[in-house]
C-alpha cells in the first residue's frame, strides 16, 4: 500500500514508522522543513523507545520517505492519513481544528482521477468526517474518495507496542470498499489477535472521545478514593487489587497518583464536554471530572506544605522526574507544571532531576535548577518527591545517598513499599496510603 501520513507529530510519526514496518511504502509530510531534515538523518523529533530504530531501518530500506511536499506526497498514494494538531481553542473548550480542514482542502486539489481513502487519525469532534467530505468533494465525484475515521489508541512511552498489538483496530466507514482496503492494511496485526471493528463514521469519532474520557474518570475516581484512604489509614493499592479483579471493572488504569496529565485526557474531555453542549447534552460525569483533576495539584500541593510542617522557605526539594508520566519527554499539562512554580515562589530551593533532560518551561524560575543525575540532585534534599514512574526510581538508596538525617520522601506513584520504608526508617509518604 502507498501511504501518506499528514503531521509528523507524535500520532503521525508512530503510525507511519510503524506502517513502513509492516511493509507498506509510507511518505510522512510536514511542513516544518527542519523536522524533515532531521528526520531524513533518523533524528526523531519525540522521545519514544525504539522509535529512532525504527526510523533509521525503514528510512534505509526505502520504504520510509520524508517530506515537505504534500501535492506530490499526496497525488502517489492510495490512502492519506490526517494527523495533524487539534489542541484546545484558547478562551474555550473547543478542539481547534483548523489545521484539520486547512490540510483537507489542500488534499482536496490533489485528487484528480485516482480513488483515495481520506482517513482522519487525529483526534477530532464528532462529525469532523461530515465536514472533511463536504470540502473534499467540491467540484468532484464522490466515487474519487472515501472519508474514514480511524483513531488512533497509542500511549506515549508505549506507542510501538500499542500499534502493533492493539486491543482493537476501529474504522467508521459505511463505504464496504474502503473498509475492504483497511481491513487489508490491518492484517498483519488482526492475525496477530487484534480485534477489527467496523463502525459508522460518527460512531467511531465518539469512540475515541468516550475511550478517553472513561480511562480519565476511571484514574479520577481511584484518586479520590486514595484521598478518603489517606484520612482512615487504608492503602488504596489494596482497593486497586481488590477492584480490578472484579472483571466487569479491571485493574488497569487504576493507579491514584498526581492528576492526569498530558496530551489526550485533559484536551479530550473537554472537547467531549464542549460537543455535547453543542447538541444540548450534560456530561456532567465528566465535567467533574475535569474539576477533580484541575484541583488535584493544589490538593497534593497543600499535602506537601502539610508534610513540611508549613515551612517551604529555603527547604531543599528535589523533584525525580517533571514530564506527565515515565517514558515520555512530554511536559504537556504534568501537574510538575503546577506544583515546582508555587514551591519555588514560596522559597523552596528546587534541585529536578529527569531522564529526558532539562526543560526550556523551568529555565527561567529562580531557585529551580536541573542536576542531570540522581545521586547529586538528592544529597542536600529536605524532601524527594518522585514524580513519575521511570524504572531509574525504583531502587535508589536513599540513605546513602541524602546527607541529611531527617530527610522525607513523597512517593506520588507508589513505587516504594511504606513497611519497607518504615524498617529503613526513613519518612515516608505515598499517595492513598
Ligand atoms: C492516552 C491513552 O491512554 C491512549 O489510549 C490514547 O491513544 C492517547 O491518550 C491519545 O489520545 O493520544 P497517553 O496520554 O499517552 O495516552 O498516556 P496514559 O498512559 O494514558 O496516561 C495519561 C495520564 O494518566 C498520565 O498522567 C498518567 O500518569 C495517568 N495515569 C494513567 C494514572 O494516574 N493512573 C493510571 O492508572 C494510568
Amino acid at each position: 500500500m502507498k501511504i501518506c501520513m499528514i503531521g509528523t507529530g507524535y500520532v503521525g510519526l508512530v503510525s507511519g514508522v510503524c506502517f513502513s514496518d509492516l511493509g507498506n511504502d509510507v511518505v510522512c509530510v510536514d511542513k516544518d522543513l527542519n523536522k524533515i531534515e532531521n528526520l531524513k538523518k533518523g533524528i526523531s523529533p519525540i522521545y519514544e523507545p525504539g522509535l529512532s530504530e525504527l526510523i533509521k531501518k525503514n528510512y534505509k530500506i526505502g520504504r520510509l520517505k520524508f517530506s515537505t511536499n504534500l501535492k506530490d506526497s499526496v497525488i502517489k498514494s492510495d490512502i492519506i492519513f490526517i494527523c495533524v494538531g487539534t489542541p484546545t481553542k484558547k478562551k474555550t473548550n473547543a478542539a481547534d481544528l483548523s489545521q484539520v480542514f486547512d490540510v483537507s482542502k489542500k488534499i482536496s486539489r490533489f485528487i484528480k482521477s485516482k480513488f483515495k481513502i481520506i482517513i482522519t487519525k487525529s483526534t477530532v469532534p464528532v462529525t469532523t468526517g461530515d465536514i472533511i467530505e463536504k470540502i473534499i468533494s467540491k467540484g468532484k465525484s464522490k466515487k474519487l474518495f472515501s472519508v474514514v475515521s480511524n483513531p488512533e489508541f497509542l500511549r506515549e512511552g508505549e506507542a510501538i507496542r500499542d500499534f502493533i498489538y492493539p486491543d482493537r483496530i476501529v474504522i467508521g466507514t459505511d463505504s464496504s470498499r474502503s473498509n475492504k482496503i483497511l481491513k487489508n492494511l490491518y492484517s498483519p496485526l488482526i492475525s496477530k489477535g487484534a480485534k477489527y471493528i467496523n463502525t459508522t463514521r460518527r460512531a467511531s469519532e465518539l469512540i475515541k472521545y468516550a475511550s478517553n474520557s472513561f480511562l480519565a474518570t476511571k484514574i479520577t475516581f481511584i484518586n479520590e478514593i486514595a484521598n478518603l484512604c489517606e484520612k482512615i489509614n487504608i492503602n488504596v493499592e489494596d482497593i486497586s487489587i481488590g477492584m480490578g479483579l472484579d472483571k466487569r471493572i479491571g485493574s488497569r488504569f487504576l493507579r491514584a497518583g498526581p492528576a492526569y496529565g498530558g496530551s489526550c485526557f485533559p484536551k479530550d474531555t473537554k472537547a467531549i464536554v464542549n460537543t455535547a453542549e453543542k447538541f444540548k447534552i450534560n456530561l456532567s460525569l465528566v465535567k467533574s471530572v475535569i474539576k477533580s483533576n484541575e484541583k488535584r495539584s493544589l490538593l497534593l500541593l497543600n499535602k506537601l506544605i502539610e508534610i513540611l510542617k508549613g515551612k517551604i522557605k529555603n527547604k531543599n526539594i528535589c523533584f525525580l522526574g517533571v514530564t506527565f508520566k515515565a517514558n515520555t519527554d512530554d511536559m504537556r499539562d504534568s501537574s510538575a507544571l503546577a506544583m515546582i512554580p508555587s514551591l519555588a515562589k514560596k522559597g523552596a530551593k528546587i534541585n529536578y532531576y529527569d531522564p529526558t533532560g532539562e526543560k526550556n518551561v523551568f529555565k527561567k524560575i529562580k531557585n529551580v535548577t536541573f542536576i542531570n543525575n540522581i545521586k547529586s540532585a538528592i544529597h542536600n534534599s529536605d524532601l524527594v518527591i518522585i514524580h513519575t514512574e521511570w524504572n531509574d526510581f525504583k531502587s535508589i538508596n536513599f540513605k546513602s545517598l541524602i546527607k541529611k538525617k531527617n530527610f522525607i520522601v513523597y512517593d506520588m506513584r507508589n513505587i516504594y513499599s511504606p513497611l519497607k520504608m518504615k524498617k529503613a526508617k526513613i519518612k515516608y509518604f505515598g499517595i492513598g496510603r
